[in-house]
């Protein structure tokens, strides 16, 4: 059969498909930043997904379609390289390393994608397009991945064709939500349990700021290089203490005069951050949600004025969280500079605190807000 590269046959791929793969976006409640330096999050998949179709064409060529930008692109099996065009390295990325690891097993496919995940939105719509995607291939052609690899082998993609030096966070929850819980998971070896999601009567709502800054890829791995260069100076010192977000107060404390105020402040940042994110997933258990909401706060002061990863949008709609009271929790959320936060919102107060909340941005940026109130909802999974 030859290449299906116009959008008729590929429509009849969509019609026809082998294997259809589901894969959800994810929300982090607490715990920003810390995943590649060692610390604790909470993060969880969503009801809001990618949905891949997928099918073989009998070729060495690889269709890949996206609905949402009604845009194909082609992928030579034998010539995978990063392009220039962002969107096109999350597929090649994956090929890539799974070519690595399992050496032609990958043959010609089509795929087409279709989203309900707002891009750039701080919703990890990349780790749900790459787990999903690799997921699917290894459906397609009985390649055997475990979901570990998927995980390493989406988050690779990431760093080396898409060009972000991410953590681990985004795809562990892609791959290992589960419906109705939290991932309390240890950045630092890997170790996570799942915990109950008990956030009656309160729901979770993501207000989306519609922007997405240009800077976030940039400032995202600048973050890392300083966050690596704090670690280095105290190293230095305390050559024990490998992972930045378990370093003592008080050994922060001491480099308050020795590292550029900066950098301290991203120290500091990190440390507090990690317990925040352990007194918080205890109040959760103990169901304190006041507590747990309040921490939420915190974090987002802490992501504003000491890591420096939030924008004008998202903190105009904390503050605008924190006087509404039916809200007892609001933060930015994912990497920064734009995407949503994410919002505790008492069920009764739902409608009003949407409707004002959309009426005031309106006003002060006249930007539309995108607002999600979330489930909590199942990894990615083959559905056909
Ligand atoms: C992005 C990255 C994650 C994580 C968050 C911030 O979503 O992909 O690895 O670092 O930002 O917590």
């Amino acid at each position: 059969m030859e290449g299906v590269t116009d959008k008729r046959s590929l429509k009849t791929t969509f019609h026809s498909s082998d294997i259809i793969i589901e894969s959800p976006g994810r929300i982090n409640l607490i715990g920003e930043h810390l995943d590649y330096n060692g610390g604790q999050v909470l993060p969880a998949a969503i009801n809001l997904k990618v949905r891949l179709n997928f099918k073989k064409n009998g070729t060495r060529k690889c269709n890949c379609y996206s609905k949402n930008y009604d845009n194909h692109f082609e992928i030579d099996l034998d010539k995978v390289e990063v392009s220039e065009k962002e969107w096109h390295n999350y597929f090649l990325g994956v090929v890539h390393f799974i070519e690595q690891a399992h050496p032609n097993k990958i043959k010609g496919f089509d795929c087409i994608v279709e989203s309900d995940l707002p891009i750039g939105s701080g919703i990890s719509s990349s780790a749900a397009l790459e787990c999903g995607f690799a997921k699917g291939l290894d459906a397609l052609f009985s390649i055997g991945l475990s979901d570990d690899e998927v995980i390493t082998i989406s988050r690779d993609a990431e760093h080396h064709f898409v060009g972000t030096k991410c953590g681990i966070m985004d795809q562990f929850a892609v791959v290992r939500g589960k419906k109705g819980k939290l991932i309390r998971l240890d950045c630092n070896d890997l170790s996570f349990e799942y915990i109950s999601a008990n956030i009656e009567p309160y729901s979770i709502v993501l207000l989306n700021t519609n922007v997405s800054h240009n800077l976030a890829t940039s400032e995202y791995n600048l973050r890392r290089q300083e966050c690596d260069d704090a670690l280095k100076a105290i190293q230095e010192k305390y050559p024990e203490h490998d992972v930045l977000a378990r370093v003592p107060e008080d050994i922060v404390k001491e480099f308050e005069s020795k590292l550029a105020s900066k950098i301290f402040n991203r120290l500091l940042y990190v440390v507090q951050e990690n317990a925040r994110t352990i007194t918080a997933s205890e109040a959760l258990e103990n169901e304190n949600l006041k507590t747990f909401g309040q921490k939420m706060f915190e974090s987002h002061e802490g992501l504003r004025n000491l890591y420096q990863v939030s924008c004008e949008e998202l903190d105009f709609l904390v503050d605008f969280a924190q006087e509404h009271e039916g809200v007892i929790g609001s933060r930015m959320m994912g990497g920064g500079f734009g995407g949503c936060t994410i919002n505790l919102v008492h069920k009764d107060r739902m409608d009003s605190f949407i409707t004002e909340a959309a009426l005031a941005y309106d006003l002060k940026f006249n930007i539309r807000l995108s607002p999600y109130t979330v489930a909590i909802g199942d990894g990615v999974k083959r559905i056909k």
